[in-house]
């Protein structure tokens, strides 16, 4: 379906019947990892692999403060048995929530796969030496950028930023060595729960939902109704 989108108001009812049907491949408890971590890697290798998925580290961050959600995009940089780090602005709108409330969900929509994965867990900072190297691999511009901008707070304007940039990038010229702001560094998500989610036809999807009470239980896997 095709929407119209030089309309003033997309079609209700073409929205409403925007669907497709998902295909056969399932997802068996013989056939998936013991381990969940073992299987993101499956599912991500795969994902990483397939042309049509843009950004396949990409993940929806969930955090809630005072019972309010808010979600936003962040590139996953390392999955381990430790768990899932992305790196960001610890003053960020994110980094409030997260000090206010450690735990998240991400969401991983490949939905050009038919898949999906959702994981729950909280959060803590990584290691200072940790993101330090990972800065320390960023493009030039990327760094110039984390100490030019204070992320989320409100700014006059596009210029003023720009100017920033070039404050920044005078202090630290290219070639040189940048230093990583305090302000700036990575995040790890201990996961309590991994939801593998196919698409099958007649909306039978498949659900393996991975839990564990601790990170020193192990893990059980339970299939759940689509
Ligand atoms: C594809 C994509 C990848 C992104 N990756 C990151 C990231 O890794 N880290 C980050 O801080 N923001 C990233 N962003 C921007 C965030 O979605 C968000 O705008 C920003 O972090 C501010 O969010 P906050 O105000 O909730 O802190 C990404 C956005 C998109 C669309």
């Amino acid at each position: 379906m095709k929407l119209d989108t030089s309309m003033s108001e997309i079609d209700r009812a073409a929205i409403r019947d925007m669907r497709r049907s998902y295909g056969e491949a399932g997802l068996e408890e013989s056939k998936v990892a013991q381990d969940p971590i073992a299987q993101f890697h499956t599912w991500l290798t795969e994902a990483a692999g397939n042309a049509v998925i843009v950004e396949a580290n990409a993940m929806v961050l969930s955090t809630v403060v005072d019972s309010h959600p808010t979600s936003r995009t962040v590139l996953l940089k390392d999955v381990t048995q430790s768990g899932f780090s992305f790196f960001s602005n610890y003053e960020s709108g994110k980094g409030k929530a997260l000090d206010a409330n450690p735990n998240v969900s991400l969401v991983f929509p490949w939905y050009a796969m038919e898949r999906q994965v959702i994981i729950l867990g909280s959060v803590t900072k990584l290691p200072a030496i940790e993101s330090d190297e990972y800065f320390a691999t960023r493009p030039w511009g990327s760094q110039i950028g984390a100490w030019a901008s204070a992320q989320s707070t409100q700014i006059e304007s596009r210029e003023v930023l720009e100017a920033s940039f070039a404050k920044f990038a005078e202090k630290y010229p290219e070639g040189s060595v940048v230093p990583r702001p305090d302000h700036w560094g990575g995040y790890l998500v201990t996961p309590t729960t991994i939801e593998f989610w196919q698409g099958r036809y007649s909306r039978m999807h498949d659900r393996l939902r991975y839990v564990r009470a601790t990170t020193n239980s192990n893990w059980s896997l339970t299939r759940l109704n689509p």
